[in-house]
């Protein structure tokens, strides 16, 4: 196997806190392996645009602290084209790129099987703040972004406990509601409202009734976006309608995305980021980097995006049908311990709140 001489890393999608840890990471292992590095700007549009320079050591320093991405992100619409992918390569081919380290979520994660299938090997690094990549434990910017959400909520309790108000508070998660599952038990919710678990109003307005005449005098429900846009207002104007307690709406939004990253996500993101670079040593192709408990362990990009669909419901019979049976039965373990924990941390927000 002749050795890897020159890899490039980039981000792409949302910006998640910790992004930047990671790209230190890929630059200074690979640095000290003697492989160089070319950062590519502005995601896979940076790649089709030869928006590329060599990163050096020094050019890694004093970013493990900062949020956002120094790279630079973007959703490029060209790269989604085969040609645009083509177009990929060539620059690949041009600075002598024989694999990338890409960083982001599912949309990276397509891409990069793309590229892969094009003829340049990319290992997956999962980062974004929603922890919607069903193969992994905990994505890059996640931890992050739930101590934004419960910094400005404990704010918003200060207001709602001197006014006797509820707040309902739209965090962000896309389609998962784990942003809105953690922060609501940190942060003490009377129920977090997500597309996963059906929310039983009837029960969460009686039990504000009856908290409310044993004194209590605040209430925070927080709401995941992936309900619908105007969801989270509108359930405001229903909580007060309906238990008769004043009620305002907060939606948190891209302030969530922003901010020094957490010492987990700082740590999640050099171990993902060593994990990668072994892996285009090691030779290896279409890889996700997953966290299973303290281990950082490597999936297939294709099983690991197979798995997202099985989670979200976006699997279609011919597809499933088409995976071994081994494969699936593995693919389902792991969704469903997710809707268990899931259930479990309902469970516990119901039962210990109030
Ligand atoms: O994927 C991260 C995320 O912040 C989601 O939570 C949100 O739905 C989306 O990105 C917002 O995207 P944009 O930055 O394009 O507004």
């Amino acid at each position: 196997m002749n050795k890897i001489k020159r890899i490039g890393v980039l981000t792409s999608g949302g910006d998640a806190p910790g992004m930047n840890a990671a790209i230190r990471a890929v630059t200074r292992l690979a640095i000290y392996k003697g492989i160089e590095v070319m950062g590519i700007y502005n995601g896979y549009q940076g790649l089709i645009d030869g928006n590329i320079k060599q990163l050096h050591d020094r050019d890694v320093s004093f970013i493990i602290n900062r949020g956002g991405t120094m790279l630079y992100s973007a959703r490029s619409t060209e790269f989604r084209e085969w040609e645009g992918v083509l177009k990929a390569k060539a620059t690949c081919d041009k600075y002598g790129i024989e694999g990338i380290v890409t960083i982001g979520g599912d949309g990276t994660f397509r891409g990069a099987v793309d590229l892969t299938n094009a003829g340049i090997p990319c290992i997956g690094i999962p980062g974004t703040i929603d922890n919607d990549i069903a193969s992994t434990e905990a994505t890059i910017g996640f931890d992050t972004a739930m101590n934004t959400v419960v910094d400005l909520v404990d704010k918003l309790r200060d207001t709602s406990e001197s006014h006797s108000r509820c707040t309902v508070v739209e965090v962000m998660g896309r389609d998962a509601g784990d942003i809105a599952l953690q922060t609501s038990i940190a942060l003490g919710a009377v129920t977090a409202v997500i597309k996963e678990i059906p929310t039983d109003f009837d029960h969460v307005i009686e039990k504000m009734i009856t908290a409310r005449k044993g004194g209590k005098r605040n209430f925070i429900i927080i709401t995941s976006e992936g309900m619908g846009k105007d969801y989270g207002e509108e359930l405001s104007k229903m909580i007060e309608a309906r238990s008769g307690i004043e009620s305002r709406f907060a939606r948190l939004a891209h302030i969530q995305r922003g901010g020094a990253p957490t010492l987990r996500d700082r740590v999640l993101a050099t171990q993902m980021g060593c994990a990668a670079v072994e892996s285009l040593v090691a030779g290896q192709m279409k890889q996700v980097m997953c966290l299973r408990g303290n281990n950082i362990v490597a999936m297939d990009i294709f099983d690991a995006l197979t798995t997202d669909k099985l989670m979200k419901g976006k699997l279609t019979r011919e597809e499933e049908e088409a995976i071994p049976p081994n494969k699936l039965y593995e693919m389902k373990r792991i969704v469903a311990d997710k809707q268990e924990y899931k259930n479990y941390l309902n469970y516990i927000i119901d039962h210990i709140t109030l």
